[in-house]
C-alpha cells in the first residue's frame, strides 16, 4: 500500500509538489488541507490572557506561546497515534516585529518590552490531539508548560562547577537561569527533547572589557563582540554585560533536555555535548546499546560533533527509565568529525562539478576530545574542551563544513543525514577552500550530506560518506539529486532542518532560499531509484522560514517562524496567518490529506 501511481513516486512522497512562490500564505499539495495549530501569544499556561498586540505584558508572554517557534518536537502519550506532548523551540525575538508601529525604539527598549523579550525565548510545552478530519488541537492539560529565560535549569556533567561557569549570581557554576537561542532539536528514544542554544552571543554587551588574550580570543572565536547588544538587555540585568559578568556567556551554548512527560522537572544543561552554536540535537542507540547524541555547529566552517556515552540505554518511558537515560548524556565521549574526500583533489575545483568516479564522497574519522576528566586535545584540560569546543576542534584538525544544521539517524536504513545550510564564503581568499565534502565555493544553496558508520555502529570512530544533494536550481550544472533525473526535480536552496517519515524518506525544511522564492518543506528518497527524487511539499509565507518539520502517517507539522521578517512594523509584508491589518505571528502548521467521509487520509499516498 502508499499508493505507487506507476513508476512516478515512492510510498511516502506521492503527492503533486507545489510550485515555488512568494505569497503570503502556507500553500500545499492538491488534496491536502491546513490549519494553524498554535501561534505567538496563544495561551499555553491556565490563566494566560488573551492575545493584545497592543497591550502585550511579560506576565501575559510568560504564559502565552513564545515568539519564532523552531523546533518542533512530538511525544505520543498513546500506541494509536491520537494524543501527543508538543513541544516547541522560541529560538529568538524581533522586537521591532512584536510591538506596534513607533513603540518600540531600538536605542531605548523599555523594561517591560525587555522582560516581554525574556518571556517569549525559551520552550513551550502542550498536549495535542489528533482530529479525525486531520490536523492537530492543542488542549488544556497538566502538561502545559513555558520555560523562558527565568526557568532554572541544572547544569551537569563534566563542566558542571567548573571555573568557567560560575557568576557572582550562582557561584556553584551549576544552576543557570534560562535557555535562549533554541534552535532545532531532536526526540530522544525517552522520550524527552534536546533543544540546541544557537547563536547565544548575540544577547552579550561589551565583551571588549575582558583584555586577557586567551580569553578575549575564546569571546571572539565565538562571536561575542564589543559594545552594546543589539537588544540592550544589559541594561536591565548586568548578566547580559560580559564586563560585570565575564563568564554568564559561558552558561550558555549546550544543549538542554526538557522532560514534557514531567511539568515539574528541572531542565538540564548537558556539559558532556560540548559548548559550540549547536543547531540540534539526535540520538541514535549502539550497536552496545550506548546512546550516541550528533549535533552540527550552524556556522561557516564549523564542525559536526558526536558523543558517544559510557552507560547503556534502558529501553522504554518510564520516570525511572527517563532519569537513567538522562544520566547516560552526562559521561562518555566527544568526538569531531575529520572528512576525506577519495577523488584527486584537482578533480574539486569549487565549481560542482562531479569528480571522475561520479560521486562526491569518501571516508571519515571520528576524532575524540575528550572522554570525561580526560582531555585528548594537548594544552587542553577537559574542562576547557567542554566549554570552549571549537578551540578544541581546530587544534585536532577536524573538517571545516558549510555550516551544520541540522543532524538526524534515518530509523530505516541507519545512515545519518545532515544539512549544510550553505556558505557563501567557501573557496574566498583566506578563507577555507573547496574540498570533496564542500565542494562548491561561494555555496549559496547548500547541499545534503550522508555518511554510514562502520557496521552501521553509531559508535564506530570510522564512516564512509556522500552527498545526496548538492541543492539549487536543478537547471544549473552545479547542482547534484542524488543521480535523479533532474528535469523531474523540484528546486532546493538552503536545507536547513531533516526529518524521516515512517519509509525513511527524508524530509528537508529550508531556510534562507537563494533561488528567489519562498522558503518550503520537501521530500526525497534516499534509496533505490528514487533517490534524489526532490519534490516540495509546501511554500511557507513571505520572509518565513520553514522549520520544525515532523511527518506522521497522517500529519506534517512546520513551524513557520519569522514571517514577513523583511517588512518594517511600517510597511509590513506579512499579516499571515491572521489575515487583515494583524501583524504577522510565527505558528504551527499542521498539514493532512483530505479523506473520505471526513477523515485524514495518509500523508503521501
Ligand atoms: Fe537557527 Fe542554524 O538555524
Ligand atoms: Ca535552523
Ligand atoms: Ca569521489
Ligand atoms: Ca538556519
Amino acid at each position: 500500500k502508499g499508493g505507487r501511481r506507476g513508476e512516478r513516486s515512492v510510498p511516502g512522497t506521492d503527492f503533486t509538489p507545489v510550485a515555488p512562490n512568494t505569497a503570503d500564505a502556507v500553500t500545499v499539495p492538491e488534496g491536502y488541507d491546513h490549519e494553524v495549530v498554535i501561534r505567538w501569544g496563544d495561551p499555553v499556561l491556565p490563566g494566560a490572557s488573551r492575545f493584545d498586540f497592543h497591550n502585550q505584558t511579560a506576565e501575559a508572554q510568560s504564559r502565552q506561546f513564545g515568539y519564532n517557534n523552531d523546533f518542533v518536537g512530538l511525544v505520543a502519550q498513546d500506541s494509536s497515534g491520537w494524543r501527543y506532548l508538543m513541544t516547541v523551540n522560541h529560538e529568538y525575538t524581533t522586537e521591532s516585529h512584536m510591538f506596534p508601529a513607533g513603540t518600540y525604539d531600538s536605542a531605548n527598549p523599555t523594561e517591560e518590552q525587555v522582560r516581554i523579550g525574556w518571556a517569549a525565548h525559551g520552550l513551550s510545552v502542550v498536549q495535542v490531539v489528533r482530529e479525525p478530519r486531520g490536523g492537530l488541537r492543542v488542549v488544556p492539560s497538566r502538561y502545559s508548560r513555558r520555560i523562558t529565560l527565568n526557568t532554572e535549569f541544572e547544569v551537569r556533567g563534566p563542566a558542571a562547577g567548573s571555573r568557567y561557569l560560575t557568576t557572582s549570581a550562582d557561584p556553584s557554576g551549576r544552576s543557570v537561569f534560562g535557555t535562549m537561542n533554541n534552535c532545532a532539536g531532536g526526540v530522544t528514544p525517552w522520550g524527552t527533547i534536546l533543544s540546541g542554544e544557537e547563536n547565544v552571543n548575540q544577547y552579550f554587551a561589551n565583551a571588549d572589557a575582558v583584555t586577557d588574550p586567551v580569553e578575549a580570543e575564546r569571546l571572539r572565536r565565538y562571536g561575542f563582540a564589543a559594545g552594546e547588544s543589539t537588544r540592550k538587555w544589559e541594561r536591565f540585568d548586568k548578566r547580559w554585560d560580559i564586563a560585570k559578568e565575564p563568564n554568564e556567556p559561558n552558561r550558555f551554548g549546550w544543549v538542554v533536555e526538557i522532560d514534557p512527560n514531567d511539568p515539574d522537572s528541572t531542565p538540564i544543561k548537558h556539559t558532556a555535548l560540548g559548548r559550540f552554536k549547536h543547531e540540534g540535537a539526535n540520538v541514535k542507540i549502539t550497536k552496545d546499546g550506548r546512546v550516541a547524541v550528533y549535533s552540527g555547529d550552524d556556522e561557516r566552517f564549523e564542525y559536526i560533533y558526536k558523543f558517544v556515552s559510557n552507560g547503556r540505554y534502558k529501553p522504554g518511558r518510564s520516570a525511572h527509565a527517563r532519569r537513567h537515560n538522562s544520566r547516560l548524556l552526562d559521561d562518555g565521549t566527544l568526538y569531531v568529525a575529520k572528512f576525506t574526500g577519495d577523488s584527486p583533489a584537482e578533480e574539486i575545483d569549487g565549481s560542482g562539478t562531479l569528480p571522475s568516479d561520479g560521486e562526491f564522497d569518501g571516508t571519515g574519522e571520528w576524532i575524540p576530545l575528550a572522554s570525561g576528566d580526560v582531555s585528548h586535545v594537548p594544552g587542553m584540560t577537559a574542562e576547557e574542551v567542554y566549554v570552549f569546543t571549537r578551540e578544541a576542534a581546530d587544534k585536532v584538525g577536524a573538517t571545516k563544513m558549510d555550516r551544520p544544521e541540522d543532524i538526524e539517524p534515518n530509523p530505516v536504513n541507519g545512515r545519518v543525514y545532515a544539512a549544510l545550510t550553505n556558505n557563501s564564503d567557501r573557496g574566498m581568499a583566506g578563507k577555507g577552500a573547496a574540498d570533496e565534502a564542500n565542494p562548491r565555493n561561494g555555496n549559496r544553496n547548500g547541499h545534503v550530506l550522508e555518511w554510514e558508520e562502520k557496521r552501521g555502529d553509531a559508535a564506530s570512530t570510522t564512516f564512509t560518506w556522500r552527498l545526496l544533494l548538492v541543492c539549487g536550481d536543478p537547471a544549473e550544472a552545479d547542482t547534484y539529486f542524488g543521480g535523479f533525473d533532474k528535469s523531474q526535480v523540484s528546486p532546493i536552496s538552503c536545507p536547513d532542518n531533516v526529518t524521516f517519515d515512517r519509509y525513511g524518506n527524508l524530509w528537508i525544511s529550508t531556510d534562507g532560499n537563494a533561488l528567489g522564492s519562498n522558503d518550503g518543506l520537501f521530500s526525497v528518497p534516499v534509496d533505490g531509484s528514487h533517490r534524489g527524487q526532490v519534490k516540495q511539499f509546501l511554500t511557507v509565507p513571505i520572509g518565513a522560514e520553514a522549520c520544525g518539520p515532523v511527518v506522521t502517517d497522517d500529519v506534517v507539522l512546520v513551524a513557520v517562524q519569522h514571517p514577513g521578517e523583511n517588512g518594517t512594523p511600517e510597511n509590513p509584508e506579512s499579516h499571515w496567518p491572521d489575515g487583515g491589518t494583524s501583524p504577522a505571528r510565527p505558528s504551527i502548521v499542521a498539514v493532512w490529506k483530505k479523506g473520505k467521509w471526513g477523515r485524514s487520509g495518509r500523508i503521501g499516498s
